[in-house]
């Protein structure tokens, strides 16, 4: 039996920022951040929420499909609108999917890996009681999206990370199949972040029982320590990769096009190399999309099924790291 990614989606705000327009409120320029980076432009929203843009991307990927046949929703993101109720449970509400179990997940910029993890492992639950399996909620359909609006966490007066991020939306719907393949392994896997290279302080409300004095609010944006994360990212994507293609007893060639997250142009060509695969084979779209966390791999994924290059039979390596730290990967077949 299978769980195949039967459609994808994605949302874009509709404010394109340029690299010379960050240039006009930070000292940097569109030279130093396209060679660093390969960033050229990003999308930034003024006035899409994250629940605009995760509708709208799960909206394309559910064409032509029954809302009522939608059992699960799950959302990864950093930047929900709210913390209560969840992003998932605010989809569920918009979209009108009666059926769905809606919640949010958070593994930062791997999180549609994670979230992609856990929709099989739960689509796979339960159907086999005969054989001492739970009885529990039946998943036929899934909805997994990444969502994230990181202009709001991001600290526009620092140039080493304001130049990074983007917003946006993607998403895939699962489903059950037995006739298909689908996802053939995945593999996730969390490192501690003892240096703290990635982080986002959260602001709470003061109490009547806390003091200015000796309450140390943190600051609320994302902080980085660029050339840390740098080398996680490297050597976390070539474990996953390397993994994921164990577990499906496959090798570097059988993948026919591989989907990193889009974190650094320079991270996706070390990748490409290590593991001796031409650069044509990855899908890279960061130079207009900048990072988008959660987003990324669902967005890149999308541009890699509309390509007009994908057909039935092709293998798909989806990578993600980030923030937590974690990492992971899912080989599919199409
Ligand atoms: C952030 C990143 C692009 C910085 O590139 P780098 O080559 O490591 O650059 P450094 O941080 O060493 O900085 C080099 C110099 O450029 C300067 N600099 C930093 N940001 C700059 C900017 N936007 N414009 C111009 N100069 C900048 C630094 O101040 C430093 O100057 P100095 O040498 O005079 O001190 C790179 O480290 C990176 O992409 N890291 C991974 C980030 C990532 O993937 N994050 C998300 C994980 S999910």
């Amino acid at each position: 039996m299978g769980i195949a990614i039967r459609n994808t989606g994605k949302a874009l705000p509709k404010l394109i920022v340029k690299n010379d327009d960050i240039a006009r409120f930070v000292d940097t320029n569109d030279e130093w951040i396209v060679s660093r980076t390969g960033i050229k432009e990003r999308n930034i929203s003024t006035e899409e929420s994250a629940l605009d843009l995760a509708t709208a991307a799960a909206r394309v990927a559910l064409e032509g499909v029954d809302y009522n046949s939608i059992d699960l929703v799950i959302v990864a993101t950093v930047t929900p609108d709210k913390i209560v109720p969840s992003m998932g449970a605010l989809v569920k509400r918009k979209l009108g999917l009666p059926n769905a179990v809606a919640y949010d997940i958070n593994t930062a910029c791997s999180g549609f890996i994670y979230g992609m993890w856990m929709a099989e492992a739960l689509m796979r639950n339960g159907r086999d009681v005969q054989n001492g399996g739970t009885r529990t909620n039946i998943i036929n359909r899934a909805l997994v999206i990444g969502v994230e609006r990181l202009s709001r966490i991001v600290d526009w007066t620092d140039r080493s990370t304001c130049i990074i991020f983007g917003d946006g939306a993607g998403c895939a719907l699962l489903e059950y199949d037995e006739h298909k393949t689908g996802i053939i392994s995945s593999f996730v896997k969390n490192y501690d972040d003892v240096t703290d290279s990635l982080t986002c302080g959260m602001e709470y409300l003061k109490t009547p029982f806390t003091n200015e004095e000796t309450d140390n609010p943190e600051k609320q944006a994302l902080s980085m320590n660029g050339n840390q994360v740098f080398k996680f990212a490297v050597n976390a994507i070539g474990e996953v990769m390397e993994t994921a293609l164990a577990y499906a007893g496959l090798t570097p060639e059988d993948i026919t096009y591989y989907v990193p997250h889009q974190a650094n142009l320079r991270i996706i060509t070390a990748a490409a190399k290590k593991f001796k695969q031409p650069m044509e084979k990855f899908q890279v779209t960061i130079g207009e999309t900048g990072n988008v966390s959660a987003a990324s791999v669902p967005m890149a994924l999308y541009d890699t099924m509309q390509s007009g290059e994908i057909k039935k039979g092709d293998k798909i390596m989806l990578m993600g790291f980030g923030g937590g730290l974690s990492a992971g990967a899912v080989i599919f077949e199409v």
